[in-house]
């Protein structure tokens, strides 16, 4: 039997920026500088294979034999992406998970950024020997999200894709969209408020886990947030992409 390995690389593709890093897979937890580069303008498959390549180089050389991860912001089957919400819509039916391994000159894993999230803190944070449904949403760009019932991620859920008034729920309710309209905090929340009661009238979550950037700043909107089950701050806040990413190549 081969020895599981006890380091990955976790790569986390975002509409708004790129990040990575060294995971030790028994803490969970980055052993590297966590490197970013800005998701390049448009994010085409080829500049964002390019700032991939160019991320694993920012880690030196103890990154060179290291299993990879990377997640994305797409629907992800068997490899392929299957969306493109804040990326280039080439890369809807593309063999993304082949063309990371080509580009990166080695096999990898590939899934979901938000179901990333999620495994990170089902493994390693706050989903951890929860029991029932665990939603893990990511506020940032877009807004993801991840179901885990009974310590098993069901993949793809696209809550950030609710229809409110004829458009995905997320273009309104990001963090991102916050920015945009440069509303309050106080005012996000209720938007957000808007988005936690839907979600809970359709699949009464025993738990929610609030990961993404924001997730630094869970004072400014969290206790404003009136949910039946607990709604909690993700354990490893914005980098529980990276974490999730790596810790696939435990299989
Ligand atoms: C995408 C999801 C992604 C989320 C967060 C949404 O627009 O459709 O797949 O998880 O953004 O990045």
């Amino acid at each position: 039997m081969t020895k599981a390995p006890e380091r990955a690389i976790g790569i986390d593709i975002g509409g708004t920026g790129m990040k990575a890093g060294i995971v030790d897979l028994t803490e969970g937890s980055l052993v590297s500088d966590r490197v970013r580069i800005p998701t390049p303008k448009g994010a085409t498959p080829p500049d964002v294979l390019a700032t991939a390549k160019e991320l694993v180089g920012l880690l030196g050389p103890d990154a060179a034999d290291l299993p990879i991860g990377v997640c994305f912001p797409a629907i992800v089957k068997n490899g392929v992406t299957l969306s493109a919400a804040n990326v280039s819509d080439d890369w809807i039916g593309l063999d993304a998970d082949k063309l990371f391994s080509e580009t990166l000159g080695r096999d990898i894993h590939f899934v979901n950024d938000a179901d990333a999230a999620g495994l990170a803190e089902l493994k390693f944070g706050a989903a951890k020997g929860q029991p029932g449904l665990t939603i893990m949403t990511t506020l940032g760009t877009g807004i993801g999200s991840a179901f885990l019932f009974d310590g098993k991620l069901v993949p793809n859920a696209e809550l950030g894709h609710l229809e409110r008034k004829g458009e995905s729920i997320e273009l309104w309710a990001s963090a991102s969209a916050r920015e945009r309209d440069d509303i309050s905090w106080k005012d996000w929340s209720k938007r957000l408020q808007e988005f936690y009661d839907h979600v809970e009238f359709l699949f009464s979550p025993d738990l929610i886990i609030v990961g993404g950037g924001v997730s630094k700043n869970p004072e400014k909107f969290l206790p404003r947030i009136e949910t039946r089950a607990p709604i909690v701050t993700a354990e490893h806040r914005n980098n529980a992409g990276i974490i999730g990413a790596a810790s696939l190549v435990l299989g």
